[in-house]
């Protein structure tokens, strides 16, 4: 009796938790319709853990498919919630897309663990609900100001619509709000499979260091920061994944305080975009082609966490560093090459 639901189980960080989850002990399934992911993640996800996940091809914003998963499998004891639109760039340019997929699925898979009596309940929040702080660290009561973007609403309005709706009678949740999520697994077989030109930062660097983008560009360097470009706290995927089954944890072991328990996931560092190029390059001895440019529209000057909620309540500490972070990060993209992804 310990199976959890994990939506987006195909995606980047929801393929990493499995791994997590299967390591600690936990049975999985996986929901995800493959409409951002690709499903051969699941053949790294079984080389790592030695076991075939299950995934239901479903989408998430028809409640009847939906419940159709938790009427086959009502043994779930939790659920963890990624399966959501995350490209903040295509949420400018089409963002009733965002509102419908990420609302819509959202209230289905909520109206389920209340149909099925699923009484644990992980949201995969994001800092991006902080918009631009006033100051930095940034903790959990940090005010949340206007998201810059319709992907940023999605989480803020994820985030209140859990709140009001999750009856701690019947079910209690956890919102992570991640940082940056960057690099790939140690084994290097599961790591980030950008559909597309890649919009964030690192997948940038290592398309560019092999040779599938010409060149990038570092937007912005006149921030007023230490070198003038823009501040963020990268975080290995494999400390957000492993989060997740601490939190699953505290939730089963009834240590919550509220029926919504918010945690920042971040390393508590905050790197430059120019430190974060010349990490990569050092660490893994090439020369990135780039340029500066012109800022990027909707980018904040600077977040990073304060992580010490996460410590002290999930027992949680981020192990990977901003080398290891640049080095998996590598490795996975010398993987795909092979692959010929
Ligand atoms: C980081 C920095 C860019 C690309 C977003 C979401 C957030 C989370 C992570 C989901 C910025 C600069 C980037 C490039 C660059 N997603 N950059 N050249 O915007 O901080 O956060 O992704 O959970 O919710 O908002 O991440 O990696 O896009 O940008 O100079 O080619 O890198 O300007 O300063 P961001 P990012």
């Amino acid at each position: 009796m310990n199976k959890i639901l994990v939506t987006g189980g195909c995606g980047y960080i929801g393929s990493h938790t499995l791994v997590d989850l299967i390591q600690n002990g936990f049975d999985v399934i996986s929901i995800d319709n493959n409409s951002r992911s690709n499903p051969y993640i699941l053949l790294g996800v079984e080389k790592i853990t030695g076991k075939k996940i299950k995934n239901y091809n479903v989408d998430l914003c028809s409640f009847d498919d939906t419940q159709a998963v938790f009427q086959e499998n009502n043994d779930i004891i939790g659920v963890i919630h990624f399966a959501a639109y995350k490209a903040v760039g295509e949420s400018v340019e089409n963002p009733l897309l965002y509102f419908e997929n990420n609302i819509n699925s959202l209230i289905n898979v909520l109206k389920c663990c209340e149909l099925f009596n699923v009484v644990n309940f992980v949201f995969s929040s994001s800092c991006t609900v902080y918009g631009n702080p006033d100051e930095c660290p940034v903790t959990e009561n940090t005010k949340i100001k206007p998201a810059e973007s319709p992907y940023g609403y999605t989480k803020q309005m994820g985030e209140e619509i859990i709140k009001q709706t999750v009856n701690s009678n019947k079910i209690n949740s956890i919102l992570l709000r991640y940082f940056n999520p960057v690099g790939a697994h140690p084994s290097i077989e599961i790591g980030e499979i950008p559909i597309g030109k890649p919009a964030n930062l690192v997948p940038a660097i290592t398309q560019t260091a092999i040779g599938k983008l010409p060149q990038m560009q570092v937007f912005g360097n006149d921030y007023p920061t230490r070198d003038g470009s823009c501040v963020r706290d990268y975080i290995h995927v494999s400390d957000i994944a492993h989060a997740h089954t601490l939190a699953l944890h505290y939730l089963i072991d009834k240590k919550n305080i509220s029926n919504a328990d918010v945690f920042n996931l971040g390393t508590g560092n905050g790197y430059t975009v120019l430190e974060v190029i010349a990490a990569f390059e050092k660490i893994n001895q090439v020369a990135l082609n780039y340029k500066i440019s012109a800022r990027r529209i909707g980018d904040v000057v600077g977040i990073y966490a304060n992580n010490e909620k996460a410590k002290n309540a999930l027992g949680w500490n981020p192990i990977f560093n901003l080398e290891e972070m640049m080095s998996t990060a590598w490795n996975w993209e010398l993987k795909l090459k092979e692959w010929a992804i």
